[in-house]
């Protein structure tokens, strides 16, 4: 048996950034930053943390599908940019919802990450060990942008999203998922903690720049670019046939939220309607592994995402690492 969504949230920062408030400090403008990305704001974190608007979309979540922390067996976290190491993201969330009887842990598989956890929270349902399980991509990218680089900083903001699955007899599940670490250098980012500390005389130490350089997003945007054109629709693809489904019995193919450009070539290399491939990224931009669940959660509440419709996630990104997976809703 598998799990079905009984529930949705998300949460931004309330500081808004737009294309115009980047170009006071950076040569660029909003013309050009919409028309290669399709972005026109995006949300930041001021005093709020990742943690926070994790928490606070599993609450809309857990009120969505009416339902207490109590209840919650599992939270799987996805995060890059949280500000905690310990405890997990996931273990604040459960502090956070009174979901003390929880199994709680966080993954990263940067853009992917809220499918890996989906994923994984399915498996955990379909084991028989878990009944209940709360999913959850949250970020604060903005902490770990490059401001002063204006070919990546233009893309990025912060957020987060949840789902509440619940074990049902007539959920339906199927995923692919694929990561292609030999070009993991296309999008990169260190922790400080592997320069500077250590057993005593066993780290070089490193220059303030250079520091700056490595625990700041470094990215090759053109290959990223290249990189999903190619391998989301390949990947929607391979996930079609494997599930033995039709393109049009799709209702929604909910993308990550990268860039328009990405998601309309994804589209028309698929075959498949524009208007099946909803984007939020003119307002929040690129929040990674919160993108996807931000944008499903949007869609529920605008009641557009119907109970019984076919829904294909596809997330991308960092790794590099790619996936699809198959949602009845
Ligand atoms: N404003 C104005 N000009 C800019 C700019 C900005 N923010 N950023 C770059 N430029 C300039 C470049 O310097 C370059 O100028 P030049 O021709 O004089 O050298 C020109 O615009 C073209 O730059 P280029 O890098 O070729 O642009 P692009 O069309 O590839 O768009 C990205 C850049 C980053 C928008 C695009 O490559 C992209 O979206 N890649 C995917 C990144 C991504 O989604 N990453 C996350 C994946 S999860």
């Amino acid at each position: 048996m598998f799990g079905k969504i009984i529930g949705t949230g998300s949460c931004l920062p309330k500081r808004r950034v737009s294309n115009n408030d980047l170009s006071e400090f950076l040569e660029t403008n909003d013309e050009w930053i919409r028309e290669r990305t399709g972005i026109g704001f995006r949300h930041v974190l001021e005093n709020e943390t990742p943690e926070e608007l994790a928490i606070v979309a599993a609450k809309n979540a857990l009120d969505a599908a009416g339902m207490s922390g109590e209840e919650v067996d599992m939270i799987v976290v996805s995060t890059l940019s949280s500000n905690h190491m310990l405890p997990s993201v996931s273990c604040l969330v459960q502090r956070g919802i009174g979901a003390e009887h929880a199994l709680c842990f966080d993954l990263n598989a940067a853009c992917t990450g809220f499918l890996a956890a989906y994923n994984t929270v399915q498996a955990y349902i379909s084991m028989g060990v878990i009944k209940t399980g709360l999913v959850i991509g949250a970020e604060g990218l903005s902490r770990i942008t490059e401001w002063a680089d204006r070919s990546s900083c233009i893309l990025f903001g912060d957020g987060a999203g949840a789902a509440v699955l619940r074990e049902d007899p007539s959920a339906q599940f199927g995923m692919i998922m694929h990561a292609d670490g030999a070009k993991g250098d296309a999008l990169t980012c260190e922790f400080s903690y592997g320069m500077e500390n250590g057993y005593p005389g066993t780290v070089a130490a490193v220059s303030e720049e250079e520091k700056r350089h490595r625990t700041r997003m470094q990215m090759n945007g053109q290959e990223v670019f290249r990189f999903a054109i190619r391998q989301v629709p390949a990947g929607i693809h391979e996930l079609l046939e494997k599930e033995q489904m039709e393109m049009d019995s799709v209702d929604w193919f909910l993308l990550h939220q990268a860039n328009a450009r990405i998601i309309e070539g994804a589209a028309k290399r698929l075959g498949a309607p524009i208007e099946k491939f909803p984007m939020n990224l003119e307002e929040y931009g690129n929040t990674s592994s919160a993108s996807i669940p931000i944008l499903l959660d949007e869609m529920v509440r605008e009641g557009k995402i119907q109970r019984g419709q076919c829904l294909v996630l596809a997330g991308f990104g960092g790794g590099l690492t790619w996936g699809a997976t198959k949602v009845i809703f």
